[in-house]
């Protein structure tokens, strides 16, 4: 299953996409963690996409492409999960090149969607752990010790991308390069399932369990349809 999660930041894309791989043993490649990863480095790629990602902006497609490539290389899991991945029509089209060549199509997208307030509240109570990058959130799901993680002990850090003014500038992006891209994968032939994500994490995991659930045929329809695109 080649799996495509889109949605607005903050809306759960990371926390789902998570559980969902856990649970079925697929991969996750989620760009914003390899790009944190590579910024926390202080490697040539992070170096070049701080600035992008500091400004709220998205990072220039030709790094996104080879970061997941490399990423992809030897990625030989019966799934993989996308998330935050791809963001623009550009980046779409060399997924679709990639997976071309491994024969292997995106079968499903999922479509987190969730009023804009709900994500604004959740960016701003966001913390991760810049060791282990777990994720909390104050309001929702604060760790047992303040401000502390609960996986390795270390101090949890807000991003700084989750100021307010670089959220309203991160979701004015979504909607001008990435949204366009759910009539995309519609227009491609693969599955584009909406799943309202709103709620507790458990209930979104549900939804997203019973969107998951209706595999084996309507996947088998996706690659015909998808198919006849080739
Ligand atoms: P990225 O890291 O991908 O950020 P994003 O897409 O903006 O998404 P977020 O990580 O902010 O949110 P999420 O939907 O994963 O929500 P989460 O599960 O964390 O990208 C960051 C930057 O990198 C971009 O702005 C860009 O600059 C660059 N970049 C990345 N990919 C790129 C690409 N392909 N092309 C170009 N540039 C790229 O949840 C948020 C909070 O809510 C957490 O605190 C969580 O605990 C909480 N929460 C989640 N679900 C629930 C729930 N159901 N109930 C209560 N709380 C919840």
């Amino acid at each position: 299953m080649i799996l495509v999660l889109l949605g607005p930041p903050g809306v759960g894309k990371g926390t789902q996409g998570e559980l969902v791989a856990g649970e079925r043993g697929w991969r996750r490649i989620a760009t914003g963690d390899l790009l944190r990863v590579a910024v926390r480095g202080g490697t040539e790629l992070g170096r070049r996409a701080k600035c992008y990602m500091d400004a709220g902006e998205l990072v220039p497609d030709e790094l996104i492409v080879a970061m997941v490539r490399e990423a992809l290389a030897g990625a030989d899991a019966d799934g993989v999960v996308f998330d935050g991945f791809p963001r623009t029509e550009a980046q779409a089209a060399a997924l679709d090149e990639v997976l071309d060549g491994l024969r292997r199509p995106v079968d499903r997208v999922l479509v987190f969607e969730a009023p804009e307030p709900v994500v604004v509240r959740r960016l701003s109570g966001r913390r991760s752990c810049p060791s282990c990058g777990a994720v909390y959130n104050v309001y929702l799901a604060p760790p047992r010790e303040d401000e502390r993680c609960e996986r390795c002990g270390s101090e949890l850090a807000r991003r700084s991308d989750d100021e307010p003014e670089t959220v309203r500038r991160r979701l004015a992006v979504y909607r001008e390069e990435t949204a366009p891209l759910i009539a995309y994968y519609e227009r491609r032939g693969a599955e584009v399932l909406r799943v309202a994500a709103d709620g507790t994490v458990e209930e979104v995991r549900c939804r997203v369990r019973e969107a998951l659930g209706r595999t084996g045929s309507s996947t088998a329809a996706a690659r015909s349809r998808r198919a006849g695109h080739l």
